[in-house]
């Protein structure tokens, strides 16, 4: 249960936080004009943070955030139209990386900031698991490579609509088109039967991508490892994942060896609006 504590000498009581909770369970004493729970409100409470992070005054405390431990919001400081456009438009999947490991401290970095991604219900379901440094990953991307050729040996349509006899000959040869030589595998997970898992890796892992792009980093979506996660135990094991457990987004993170100069087209937009 969560429990909600409001200053009353600070509360203006303009009811905002009434107005903006998104599961109605607040509603304004008007005697005394501050806020209060409707009954069982604390135990219905998704600690989404929103009447707390619209109160101007910073009136409202809850059982599990202070406005002395949160982060004030400086709007100023954000970036404007042009410079969110050309962030978001100007992010470009990074597959060659130089051989600098990314240290632990980098990661828990990008991952402090992926963990301010939406998730249904504010469940926060995402877990992580990373696979540090270029032997680790060498080894992930070897297992991953064999379970392709299992597939390919069984004649799996899986196996051939993904053309794992690409990877499969390439990774003999020495490359690495599965992981792409990264120093780091970050893989989001979640409960298999929690039906909010595969939307909140999902998102989580594109802000972990757009942080990584921020911050100086690479990263690169990788596929085929997720989809090897979740077929394969000994590669679920290796990312030590339980069974319980399926893969929402994998992610390759490394320093970038080369800066791009351009953004490449895209498809026009394909839009139907009922107006
Ligand atoms: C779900 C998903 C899986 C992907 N898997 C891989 C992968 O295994 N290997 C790879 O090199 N790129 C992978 N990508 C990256 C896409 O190829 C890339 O996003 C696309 O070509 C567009 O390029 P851009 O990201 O530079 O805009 C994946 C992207 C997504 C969204």
């Amino acid at each position: 249960m969560i429990t909600i504590e409001i200053d009353k000498k600070i509360c203006n009581g303009d009811g905002k936080c009434v107005e903006i909770c998104p599961i109605h369970i607040l509603k304004m004493n008007e005697k005394k004009r501050i806020p209060e729970y409707i009954p069982g409100g604390g135990d219905l409470c998704i600690n989404c943070g929103q009447c707390f992070a619209f109160c101007p005054p910073g009136a409202i405390k809850l059982s599990t955030m202070s406005v002395e431990d949160s982060m004030p919001l400086d709007h100023s400081k954000l970036p404007g139209a042009e410079q969110v456009e050309l962030f978001l438009k100007g992010r470009r999947s990074v597959r060659l990386y130089k051989d600098t490991p990314v240290s632990k401290e980098s990661i828990d970095k990008l991952l402090d900031i992926a963990r301010y991604a939406p998730s249904g219900i504010n469940r926060q379901p995402v877990n992580w698991a990373v696979v540090m440094g270029k032997d680790k990953v060498r080894e992930l991307g070897g297992l991953v490579s064999k379970w392709m050729e299992e597939l390919l040996s069984q004649k799996s349509p899986l196996a051939e609509s993904l053309h794992f006899d690409r990877l499969v000959e390439s990774w003999n040869k020495g490359e690495d088109t599965i992981c792409r030589g990264a120093p780091c595998i970050v893989v989001a997970y979640g409960l298999k039967d929690d039906p909010m898992v595969p939307q909140s890796c999902t998102i989580a892992a594109t802000y972990l991508e757009l942080a990584a792009f921020g911050l100086g980093f690479g990263a690169c979506w990788a596929g085929y490892v997720n989809i090897a996660i979740n077929m394969s135990e000994s590669v679920r094991k290796f990312a030590g994942m339980s069974s319980r457990a399926t893969a929402g987004a994998v992610m390759m993170i490394g320093y970038p060896k080369y800066r791009y100069s351009r953004i490449p087209s895209r498809n026009p937009v394909s839009v139907r609006i009922k107006d």
